[in-house]
């Protein structure tokens, strides 16, 4: 196994535990203005990464982001799997054979990940009230930190993690345009919504795994 696969599925590991550690949050979010099953959702769907990360050992990073597409896209329903799916097939389809991966590829990984939630929300927009709100300004950051503090990592997903938080919190004011928050017309505004928080729970345990374990 190449270093970079062993720090990804680490990472992979981290990620997922952040995320069912926080099933309850997002199940809360998700019931003031959605169904109430993204806590739920998520849950099953990175339970089931955390599952299959061991088999992952002898892959590529680019072959690790494939297989949590496929587990994603068979134990997360509707269309926010379809989403998540997407983002994380795209980026292992990005990432191609490629043993080790510089900071400008990583962030070009993200770009893809991001236009693919995008394509696969049928056109949804920083604005609209999604994830996208976190996402899009942490791709960005991610981007102009890249250029900006080299290979300090940890200060690098500080700024990223700072992004997404302050996208999260937009959100709050906005009226929803897309996904079921949408039905509620007026009354999407004053909550946070849940999809933002996935994003924002993921880049914390990516700044805290590069900050507290390597
Ligand atoms: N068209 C979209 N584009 C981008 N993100 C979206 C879109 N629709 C929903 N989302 C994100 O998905 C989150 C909801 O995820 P959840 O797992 O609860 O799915 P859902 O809306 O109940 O739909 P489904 O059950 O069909 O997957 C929202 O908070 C939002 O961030
Ligand atoms: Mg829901």
């Amino acid at each position: 196994m190449n270093g970079q696969s062993e720090t990804l599925l680490k990472l992979m590991e981290a990620v997922s535990n952040k995320l069912i550690a926080n099933e309850k949050t997002l199940t809360d979010l998700d019931s003031a203005i959605g169904d109430g099953d993204c806590g739920n959702s998520i849950k099953k769907g990175f339970q089931a990464i955390l599952d299959k990360l061991p088999s992952l050992k002898d892959q590529s990073p680019g072959g690790i982001l494939k297989q949590i597409g496929i587990v994603l896209t068979s134990t997360i329903g509707g269309v926010s799997g379809a989403i998540y799916a997407t983002a994380f097939l795209r980026a292992g389809i990005k990432a191609g054979d490629s043993e080790t991966l510089g900071l400008q590829e990583i962030h070009e990984i993200m770009q893809v990940a991001l236009d693919g939630v995008k394509e696969r929300g049928e056109g949804t927009k920083v604005g609209d009230k999604t994830m996208v709100d976190a996402l899009e300004p942490a791709v960005t950051a991610f981007g102009e930190a890249a250029c900006n503090v080299g290979d300090d990592v940890a200060s690098l997903l500080e700024k990223t993690l700072e992004a997404a938080r302050k996208g999260s919190d937009r959100t709050i004011d906005l009226l929803a345009k897309k996904g079921r928050a949408s039905y509620l017309g007026e009354r999407s505004k004053g909550h946070r919504d849940a999809g933002s928080v996935v994003i924002c729970l993921m880049f914390e345990a990516a700044h805290d795994f590069f900050t507290k374990e390597v």
